[in-house]
């Protein structure tokens, strides 16, 4: 298994943190690709630290953030694409924070989205949030779709298979897997999503993991 495979393989949701803060060196590795983030694709993506109010009583059972003080909100420029860009680069974020030791969960739901200290600008929209800190655990393996389940091709290289079986992987809204690929040649897949609640933020954070499994970029039709 090679490095990446091992870190999506390992990276579970978690949702109880320990009182730990972040050390400063890794706040500034996720702060460094943030910047970079942020002025390639024109996002301003903020990560906070040491603010525990957004998961204050929070009262649902499912989704509570337990003892997590530290966040990323994902914030861009209201437009259509939006949504699909802040799942693929907010993933990014995600597996840097699993390789450095941290644990995450993508919350788009069950947080007060009116604590959230980010600077927003008028022109802009929050998404939703990440998690970040140490967990209690490192969460659990869950259930998964599988390859045929999200597969329309007949015929298909090596790669466009793993590019699967890496998007399977990928942490989803409620686990719902909403999205199936079909391979058209050369490097071009064509990607769909069934409609609902974060199925873009989801075909986004789904794409990333493909292109890292299949090695390449994907002429995403
Ligand atoms: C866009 C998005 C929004 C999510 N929103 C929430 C949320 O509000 N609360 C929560 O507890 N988990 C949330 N999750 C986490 C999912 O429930 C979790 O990723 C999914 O069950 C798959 O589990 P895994 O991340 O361990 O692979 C969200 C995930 C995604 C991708």
């Amino acid at each position: 298994m090679n490095n990446i495979e091992k870190l999506i393989e390992e990276r579970h949701s978690v949702r109880s943190y320990l009182d730990k803060d972040i050390e400063k060196e890794k706040i500034d590795v996720l702060n460094n690709l943030i910047s970079s983030i942020n002025e390639s694709q024109h996002l301003n993506i903020q990560l906070i630290t040491n603010d525990s109010e957004v998961f204050d009583k929070f009262v649902l059972h499912y989704g509570r953030l337990k003892n997590c003080k530290n966040y990323i909100a994902l914030i861009g420029k209201k437009d259509k694409s939006l949504e699909e860009k802040v799942g693929y680069y907010g993933q990014m974020i995600v597996l840097k924070a699993q390789e450095i030791g941290l644990n995450t969960c993508w919350v788009a739901g069950t947080y007060k989205k009116s604590a959230v200290k980010a600077k927003i600008n008028e022109d802009e929209k929050l998404l939703c949030i990440i998690a970040v800190g140490y967990g209690e655990t490192n969460g659990n393996k869950r259930n998964s779709k599988t390859i045929d389940e999200v597969n329309i091709s007949v015929e298909y290289p090596k790669w466009y298979e793993n590019g699967i079986r890496y998007a399977l992987l990928a942490p989803t809204a409620m686990n719902q897997q909403k999205f199936k690929f079909e391979y058209l040649g050369n490097d071009s897949v064509k990607a769909y999503s069934k409609r609902g609640p974060m199925t873009k933020i989801d075909l986004g954070i789904v794409k990333y993991h493909f292109e890292l499994g299949a090695n390449k970029k994907i002429d995403w039709k």
